[in-house]
């Protein structure tokens, strides 16, 4: 059942009948201000195991809890730290996922074994009516076939998900475009184990002192195992191959045109990512803009959405130009370089 919904024009009686069915057991997609989320009630192992068979999740990679009001993180937790309180005040509802310390209503299947649970509050209304209408906090992955870029568009749900899940609910597109940022608050200082939406420097400005994974800037190098399991698995892969392409603008998009007429030369076809600033600049290549430069934003928004434009071409290869890697363009360099299985080109050399 795919249901269309415009979010500030919430149809109250399909919300309800979307919550019971959260509530009893089912499973249903629905857009979140990141990517759109696929729902399943949090105290309830057999739902939660209808997840991982609708995406095709390994069973170790762990589950993020979503809930409507602040007051639902309490029974769901073994303690609420102080910066906890501090965070949930400032950025939720928001792009914002804290780990705590699980309490034992929360099934083992939900956080892979793990003693610590993700909780976030999102702001998409409604994300927020559909859990509060459910009465159950909402286990949720990105509502993508694993390995699949998130997906940020209902169409995108349906291409994935339709005739594995019992409802669908379109409702435009997601504004973040990329995942929540997943911040471990369980140790001394605050960790960053995935970048996203709430930014590195908006978290320092109010907590001072925070740090990220080894793992997100590649997770090859880490000794430990990476701390978020779905860092390790691949992720936002297109059919064709990615490679980024990092440096600065102008060299960088001299490499990408000298690379494209190599492989065009050796018979593939090449698509290239780029962004507003420099898509008049490949001639006759088959360029896509994922944004602008200026508003990094809207290259957040779109990234996804791009990949996922590509498989419908023919390309081979896809050659994808770099953002800065600050604020938010962290969390979009993150996901490209995952995208590209840490393929990555420096134009200087
Ligand atoms: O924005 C989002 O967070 C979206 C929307 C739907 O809310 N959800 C999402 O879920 O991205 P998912 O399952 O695709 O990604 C969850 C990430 C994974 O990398 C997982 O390993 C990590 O969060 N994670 C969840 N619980 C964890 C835990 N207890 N410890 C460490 N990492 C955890
Ligand atoms: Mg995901």
């Amino acid at each position: 059942m795919v249901i269309g919904m415009e979010p500030n024009k919430i149809d109250r009686r399909l919300i309800v009948e979307c919550g019971s069915i959260l509530r009893n057991g089912g499973v249903v997609a629905f857009p979140t201000e990141t990517v759109y989320g696929l729902g399943a009630n949090a105290l309830d192992a057999n739902a939660i195991k209808k997840i991982f068979e609708a995406k095709g999740r390994p069973s170790d990679n762990p589950l993020i809890v979503h809930i409507a009001k602040k007051e639902d993180v309490i029974p769901l937790v073994k303690n609420i730290p102080e910066i906890g309180r501090i965070l949930m005040e400032k950025f939720w509802p928001g792009p914002l996922t804290l780990l705590f310390e699980k309490s034992d209503i929360i099934p083992n299947e939900v956080t892979a074994g793990l003693s610590t649970v993700g909780i976030r509050m999102p702001s998409h209304p409604i994300a927020g009516a559909l859990i509060e209408a459910a009465q159950v906090p909402v286990a949720a992955p990105s509502a993508n076939t694993s390995g699949r870029p998130s997906p940020t568009k209902g169409q995108h749900v349906i291409e994935d998900m339709m005739g594995r899940v019992d409802a669908i609910i379109s409702g435009g597109e997601c504004n973040v475009g990329l995942e929540s940022t997943v911040l471990d608050i369980t140790g001394d200082i605050p960790m960053i184990l995935r970048p996203g939406g709430v930014t590195k420097e908006m978290l320092e400005a109010v907590l001072g002192q925070v740090a990220v994974d080894a793992a997100i800037e590649d997770p090859s190098k880490s000794v430990e195992k990476p701390k978020s399991p779905g860092m390790k698995y691949t992720h936002y892969a297109p059919k064709a191959d990615v490679i980024v392409v990092e440096g600065p603008v102008e060299q960088m998009v001299m490499k990408i045109k000298v690379l494209e007429r190599e492989y065009r030369a050796k018979g593939k076809r090449v698509g290239i990512i780029c962004t507003e600033e420099t898509k008049d600049l490949y001639g006759e290549a088959m360029v896509k803009s994922m944004g602008s430069r200026q508003v990094p934003e809207t290259i957040a928004a779109c990234i996804f959405k791009v990949l996922r434009e590509f498989d419908e071409t023919d390309v081979d290869i896809i050659l994808s130009e770099a953002v800065e890697a600050v604020e938010i363009g962290q969390a979009i360099m993150n996901r490209l370089k995952k995208a590209a299985g840490y393929r990555i080109i420096h134009a200087e050399e």
